[in-house]
């Protein structure tokens, strides 16, 4: 399905958000290097998860210093991170992989990141468990995701514009308006903010956090791996 959609994923996030998915990944960067001790910034290594074209490891990589892997198992979108990656003059290695099995070793990492992906995975569980094996102790875990708008007003309009609006444009521009179907359909199946900060407590994360994004449409969620 990304594989379908890859040629014009950018154009259209870009295009159904009115930009604001920019907003959101430098948001995520912004907290991820907050949290970076930072003598360390050049040193850090950070597994950007299920990366697809890129965007959220390129933020990375333009607003700090650190070191920066992208791992996806969808080798189309991976062909479009590396094209624009020689573009911005980045050398960041986008790797071909699946974020059940990632393959790196354990305690790897001092943060990761995962940008509209968790959503995809197979199993929710399953992935965040695999997260946190491939973080170093104290490293910490950044979840970007739609979420659940706060309000009953913002949820029917989000819902409106989600299931009748979204597929319509996605579908006429990607030519695959399933891929757009699927969007609503899964994000309706995520978990709720609570819910989300609940099950990364319960992988083993601590001190869970999250952000609401522009009223709960999107969420941010961080957790740190214990020592
Ligand atoms: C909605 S895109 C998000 C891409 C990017 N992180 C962003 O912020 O735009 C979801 C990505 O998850 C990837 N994905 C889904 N399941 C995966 C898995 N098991 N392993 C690796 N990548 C996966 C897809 O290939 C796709 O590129």
């Amino acid at each position: 399905m990304f594989g379908n959609i890859a040629a014009r994923y950018d154009l259209l996030n870009h295009l159904l958000s009115g930009n604001i998915d920019r907003r959101w990944r430098r948001r995520v960067a912004k907290s991820l290097y907050a949290t970076l001790p930072s003598e360390s910034h050049r040193t850090s290594r950070i597994l950007d998860v299920a990366c697809g074209t890129g965007d959220l490891s390129l933020m990375l990589f333009e607003r700090g210093e650190a070191r920066i892997i992208g791992i996806d198992f969808c080798r189309p979108m991976l062909e479009i991170a590396n094209s624009k990656a020689l573009k911005k003059g980045s050398s960041i290695p986008f790797i071909e992989g699946d974020a059940m099995e990632l393959p790196f070793a354990d305690r790897a990492f001092d943060a990761a990141t995962i940008g509209f992906g968790l959503r995809n995975l197979a199993s929710v569980e399953s992935g965040i468990k695999e997260l946190l094996r491939v973080l170093k102790p104290d490293g910490k875990l950044f979840v970007l995701e739609f979420s659940k708008p706060c309000t009953p007003i913002l949820r029917s309009l989000f819902k409106v514009y989600f299931t009748k609006v979204l597929p319509v444009f996605g579908g006429l521009i990607s030519g695959s308006r399933g891929a757009y179907e699927y969007l609503p359909d899964s994000v309706s199946h995520f978990p709720d903010q609570e819910k989300l900060a609940s099950m990364m407590t319960e992988a083993g994360f601590d001190e869970v956090t999250f952000e609401n994004l522009c009223g709960g449409i999107a969420a941010l969620h961080i957790g740190k791996r214990p020592d």
